[in-house]
């Protein structure tokens, strides 16, 4: 491996060639008070759920943290849900939250919509783990196809990390080159984070580092290792990593500089597929190579896919000379297929998927507006937003690092004691199922949780 490749560190290549961002973070009147709050907060909040406490208690005898998903951990413990329905959870302590998290994306639908429900009633009538094929898989292929612009043909997988990890696969072997550009702060799986901390927890690729939204930083990377890079693998709006919009001039040029150098572009739409039934990519205008797909378009089940043009899928081909295999025992498994093709059908029509999108257009700049006082902020695209602590420009998570995380936590803990549930970090996925009164709820529910973290002295009101 060259030394110019940056494995695991994140980008110290050229300066910013456009937009070194200075945000106005809010701030904490006096540490002492930020820290008693947080700890006051964890202990109204534990205090309230007893049976989630003794769950969390017992079941991190047998799990390390007690579950197994790293990002639905919270101080002092998450909450253990009874039951979910519409765009309600309600806990194992009779406690009621609008769910504005939306399973991170993957709960678009809302809880238990019946046209689902029917689907899953179908599978279990005619069976299910079956080790052969059966014709859901082409059915599901077929509406996805149809869908994105950039996708001739398709594979399935069982998560989205596994979809990055094949397509990232398929573009080494497609161009014969081994690097994989990536961008700081960016998250495409559990294997694949590019935080500023070094992490083992790293599928073992050679890696460069640039900045998002900064063409400058990746035409530099082309111009010193483009021979050798066989990958761009970007969102088109950094989800996990803030809700940062990829900017469209930045997106468009990226698009012409891969083509120029011969490396392959990934459009990771784990998240972004939701942006109209094109994805992100049919709403810019701009066609990857690759996309990779997962979240809410199994309907709920476990899911993830990568596609493109035929002649690149043509890989996984014998009859057309392909020499890679792509096994999972899940691979296709019939109740993904099927749930999956019934929710595309039925669920997730344009008109569906549009009207979602305006409604978080909206609903952004309300939340914005009300964050401003406090010189924090709304990022975002669509139905997805993050909650910053600060105000833009922010166009990279470098932007952010840095900002009071108490600020954070306990506008989560005092939204949570309103009934609102949505990420630690801030994230919101709206879901169809979330009405207008739930919109509302949330505005009166952050509108109040800001006057009391101010009136408690904790919050210092923005002068800039
Ligand atoms: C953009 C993006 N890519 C990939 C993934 C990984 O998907 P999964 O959790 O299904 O492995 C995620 C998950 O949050 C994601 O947000």
């Amino acid at each position: 491996m060259s030394e110019s490749v940056i494995v695991n560190r994140p980008s110290t290549g050229p300066a910013p060639t456009s937009g070194t961002c200075r945000v106005v973070a809010a701030t904490v009147a006096d540490d002492r008070v930020a820290d008693d709050a947080v700890a006051a907060a964890h202990r109204r909040y534990a205090e309230r759920r007893p049976n989630s406490a003794a769950q969390a208690a017992a079941a991190a005898r047998v799990l390390p943290a007690g579950s197994t998903r790293s990002v639905l951990d919270f101080d002092p413990f998450p909450f253990r849900v009874a039951r979910a329905s519409g765009s309600e959870l309600v806990d194992v302590d009779g406690h009621s939250y609008v769910d504005f998290l939306g399973d991170y994306t993957a709960g678009l639908l809302g809880h238990n919509p019946p046209a689902v429900a029917e689907a899953v009633r179908r599978v279990l009538e005619r069976g299910w783990s079956l080790g052969a094929v059966a014709d859901d898989e082409h059915r599901l292929a077929s509406l996805l196809c149809d869908r994105f612009p950039s996708v001739d043909q398709i594979r399935f997988t069982n998560s989205g990390t596994e979809a990055n990890l094949m397509a990232i696969s398929l573009a080494r072997h497609h161009t014969g080159r081994d690097r994989v550009l990536v961008f700081d702060g960016a998250y495409h799986g559990g294997l694949l984070y590019f935080g500023a901390a070094a992490t083992p927890i790293q599928a073992p690729y050679p890696y460069v580092r640039c900045r998002f939204n900064d063409i400058g930083s990746v035409r530099q990377a082309l111009a010193d290792q483009g021979s050798e890079i066989a990958c761009v693998l970007v969102e088109p709006m950094m989800g996990s990593g803030g809700c940062i919009p990829g900017e469209p001039d930045f997106l468009a040029e990226l698009r012409s500089l891969c083509s120029d150098a011969g490396v392959l572009l990934i459009f990771d739409e784990v998240m972004t597929s939701r942006m109209s039934t094109g994805g992100a990519q049919q709403r810019l205008g701009v066609v990857p190579d690759l996309t990779t797909l997962g979240k809410y378009l199994g309907g709920g089940m476990t899911f993830g896919a990568f596609g493109g043009p035929a002649a690149i899928m043509a890989a996984f081909d014998p009859a057309r000379g392909g020499t890679l295999t792509h096994g999972g025992t899940f691979n296709n498994n019939v109740m993904t297929m099927s749930v999956g093709a019934a929710a595309v059908e039925q669920l997730l029509g344009a008109g569906a998927l549009e009207a979602l999108f305006d409604r978080g257009e909206g609903f952004r700049s309300r939340v914005d507006a009300a964050l401003a006082p406090v010189g924090m902020s709304a990022t975002g695209w669509g139905s997805l937003l993050t909650v910053q602590a600060a105000r833009g420009p922010i166009r990279r998570p470098g932007d952010v690092q840095g900002v009071d995380s108490r600020l954070g936590e306990l506008l989560f803990h005092a939204m949570l004691d309103r009934g609102v549930y949505l990420a630690r970090r801030g994230f919101i996925a709206l879901s169809l199922a979330i009405s207008d009164a739930d919109l509302d709820r949330f505005l009166a529910a952050l509108e109040d949780s800001l006057d009391e973290l101010t009136t408690d002295g904790v919050l210092v009101a923005s002068t800039s």
